[in-house]
């Protein structure tokens, strides 16, 4: 079978509230961080149940003579989705595996050097360290300030890092503390016109904004499906650029490994392959909400619920709205004490207004990070500000300023 029996939801889908329903989220909390593991909505839990069904109906038949095909087949849906074709697209568990896969296969050698910027993910960051210090080489984080104007500073942090000795650039398309929309392909080509690779960490960037990999033009690209595209947890994608696909492999290496990049990346052994089954079901959820009108409304939110509350309590948003797409970093001005207090602020917040929205520390900064998904309403922002503000109260004696 090609997919279990599908049934779309109607074109006329609820907006805000209304669309909460269509999820499996608790009623109780305001959900403000899409951004970090997504929403699956029923149907495609729906999905995912009906194919964990037809997998155990015979799993021998399924994982030789189905899944193949069909995992080839859904890496046609991404190519038309995202660019390239389906030979350079593969799946993988998350974004920090396809990371950890290029970093594995690069090559790196003793005395490179790997450039990435401070806004990046930590746990990349971590991942980065680990695998230069194996080879020999070491990581150069570009400082990028938290708050920037304008897509020029972005670049030219990033020119100033490169060196004689860079041999590979990683960097955020979306970032996650900072929820910045970094300017990937003016990136890539000044990376480039230094004769340096580059691997671009997409994990928020399907379903979030408009993606072509091929205009980008980086040697590889890797982005979450479970995040901003529906898909169940465990849903990432890599592309890779056809040129660097005979030197692309997984970290975890199996049968596949020796025949090519995709064999590679399709069998890595027995695993939970249904978050990948439900992509295209995903994808047509989006599709069913809109689609890029979805990805328009859900920065429009963001935006005006960003300068709300950036308004009501005196926060900066780490860069103007154009540079933004549905998420925003809000940072408050906060003595030493409050910053290093952040988890008693994060929980006062919380205490407050039942709002599920990631407090922390960047930099010296203490930052809250807003989504906005179709499930959101104005009133969710106005809930947390009133939250917020009570937390501050409440905070007052531990330092935290407006
Ligand atoms: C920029 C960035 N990279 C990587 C990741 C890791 O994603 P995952 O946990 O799905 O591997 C995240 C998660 O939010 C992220 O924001």
């Amino acid at each position: 079978m090609n997919s279990p029996s599908r049934s779309d939801p109607s074109p006329d889908t609820p907006d805000g509230h209304a669309a909460r329903d269509l999820f499996q989220l608790s009623p109780d909390l305001i959900h403000l961080n899409h951004g970090s593991y997504g929403a699956v909505p029923k149907i495609v839990a729906a999905e995912q149940d009906r194919w964990r069904a037809h997998i155990e109906k015979n799993s021998t038949g399924f994982f030789k003579d189905e899944l193949p095909n069909e995992l080839r087949r859904l890496a046609g849906v991404a190519a038309q989705r995202f660019g390239g074709a389906a030979k350079d697209w593969v799946f993988v568990e998350n974004a920090t595996s396809a990371v950890n896969s290029v970093l594995a296969s690069f090559g790196l050698r003793d005395g490179d050097e790997i450039v990435t910027t401070s806004h990046a993910y930590v746990a990349v960051i971590k991942a980065m360290r680990i695998w230069a210090q194996r080879f020999g080489a070491r990581v150069v984080v570009a400082d990028v300030p938290m708050i920037v104007e304008s897509e020029d500073r972005i670049v030219a942090a990033i020119e100033k890092a490169f060196s004689p000795r860079t041999r590979l650039l990683v960097v955020d398309h979306i970032t996650s503390a900072t929820a910045i929309v970094f300017p990937v392909a003016k990136i890539v080509k000044a990376a480039k016109a230094g004769g340096i690779a580059v691997l671009v960490d997409g994990a928020h960037a399907p379903g979030h904004l408009p993606l072509d990999v091929e205009a980008i033009g980086a040697d590889w690209y890797t982005g979450n499906a479970h995040k901003w595209l529906f898909a169940p947890k465990g849903c990432g994608l890599l592309w890779t650029a056809p040129a660097r696909q005979a030197q692309t492999r997984p970290v975890v290496l199996s049968h596949g490994a020796p025949d090519g990049y995709t064999q590679a990346f399709d069998w890595i052994g027995t695993r939970d392959v249904t978050p990948w089954l439900c992509f295209e079901s995903a994808a047509r959820f989006h599709d069913s909400l809109g689609g890029e009108s979805l990805m328009a409304r859900n920065r429009t939110l963001a935006a005006d619920a960003s300068e709300r509350l950036a308004h009501e309590l005196g926060m900066l948003a780490t860069a103007p709205a154009r540079m933004r797409g549905a998420m925003a970093c809000l940072t408050l001005r906060a003595s030493p004490a409050a910053v290093a207090n952040v988890a008693a602020f994060a929980a006062a917040i919380r205490n407050c207004c039942s709002a599920i929205v990631p407090v922390y520390r960047f930099e010296d900064a203490l930052c809250i990070r807003i989504s906005a998904q179709i499930y959101n309403a104005m009133e969710d922002y106005e809930r947390l500000a009133a939250g917020v503000r009570a937390a501050l109260q409440n905070a007052a004696q531990h330092g935290v300023q407006q």
